[in-house]
């Protein structure tokens, strides 16, 4: 065991390897085109994403969290309103909301998606509400036809893809259901930059045309601003890097589903509790996470000990968060995100984790 090699919850380095000499050519073309902020890479991947996604419109922006601030902006969200999403998320989902100038009204999650409950969302639904903002989660879909039912129409639906891209319900690309999608390519992601990007997309050409101007300051002309807007721009490097890596994307994922696939059926711990797909879901498995009812902490412990590498996303549901205090929540308030908050562990999973590295990690778990 000693001599073995450390194996990482996620691996960047593999990948880079294995696509250098497109990468390396990409890359090169961008710096020796003297343009490097809105030009043709960008351009181009935003349509070579739309396509990949069977949507209209996608537009580049800076990073996931701005694009979910901008998607709000854009649907004129801001003091005063309310915007529904889960406890159970990455920091950044209920940061956007917050700073967009919202106050985010929380739910708590299904406990075997460890999505947010949909069912429950009527009961919060005040005059304040503007705006849905689940969370596909590790590459989980919630089901946004059903929500869509459930809310009524003058509410928006912003689906948080960050860790969903090429996760499907019922054959459809998630993010595009609802209003506006948003998707992350900060590195660990599915389809990941080297760098922060992000892309918002939806179907509304209003929408989009809004999106455009609130990314590049409102700027309609060099001098000219007809609405006040920011500074977040997908840049040129990151659009030509992740052009490429799209044209592996489902290969990749692929790569994800056959290491779940294998987790699933082999790892044998009786207090192991996999994340359980929504009806018509294929995951894209961003992380492979499942519930340890029981010594949770041994099992990190033991697991360490053995050259292998886990995570616990998260630690702290968004409601008990120092931040939020002035939210007025108390512990118990969302018991089913505070007990997975308790339980959840991520195993190793990265499309490049070799056959052994697997086989190794459900070894060490079954001996637990
Ligand atoms: C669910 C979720 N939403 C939003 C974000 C924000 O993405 P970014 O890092 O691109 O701002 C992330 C990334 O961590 C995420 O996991």
């Amino acid at each position: 065991m000693q001599n073995e090699p450390y194996i990482w919850r996620c691996d960047l380095q593999p990948q880079y390897e294995k696509y250098k000499a497109e990468i390396d050519i990409a890359i090169e073309k961008v710096l020796h085109s003297g343009r490097y902020t809105l030009g043709g890479q960008v351009e181009n991947f935003e349509a070579r994403f739309a396509a990949y996604l069977g949507c209209r419109y996608a537009v580049g922006v800076g990073n996931a969290t701005d694009g979910l601030i901008l998607a709000m902006q854009s649907l004129e969200i801001g003091p005063g309103d309310e915007v529904i999403t889960t406890p159970f998320t990455a920091i950044p989902t209920g940061a956007a909301i917050v700073c967009a100038g919202a106050r985010p009204v929380f739910v708590d999650i299904d406990p075997d998606t460890f999505l947010i409950d949909i069912a429950r969302i009527p009961e919060y639904i005040t005059p304040r509400t503007k705006a849905i903002l689940p969370v596909h989660l590790f590459g989980n879909v919630v089901d946004i036809e059903q929500l869509r039912e459930q809310v009524p129409a003058h509410i928006a639906i912003i689906e948080d893809a960050a860790q969903s891209h090429g996760s499907t319900i019922a054959g459809t690309q998630s993010g595009t259901l609802g209003d506006l999608g948003v998707f992350s390519f900060y590195p660990t992601k599915n389809l990941g930059g080297y760098g922060d990007g992000g892309m918002v997309v939806t179907e509304r050409k209003d929408l989009a045309d809004r999106l455009k101007l609130l990314r590049n300051y409102g700027l309609v002309d060099k001098d000219h601003i007809v609405l006040n807007g920011c500074n977040s721009r997908l840049d040129e490097l990151q659009a030509a890097v992740l052009s490429v890596k799209l044209e592996h994307l489902d290969d990749m994922n692929r790569a994800r589903n056959h290491i779940a696939q294998r987790y699933l059926q082999e790892l044998r711990h009786l207090d192991l509790v996999p994340q359980h797909l929504a009806e018509g879901v294929v995951s894209n498995y961003h992380v492979f996470s499942v519930r340890m009812t029981t010594g949770r902490s041994e099992l990190m412990h033991h697991l360490e000990k053995a050259g292998i590498q886990t995570n616990v996303y998260y630690e702290l549901p968004l409601h008990l968060q120092q931040a939020n205090a002035y939210l007025n929540y108390h512990k118990g308030a969302m018991p089913a995100a505070e007990a997975l908050c308790r339980e959840i562990i991520a195993l190793p999973m990265y499309p490049e984790l070799p056959q052994h590295y697997q086989s190794r990690v459900i070894q060490a778990v079954n001996a637990f």
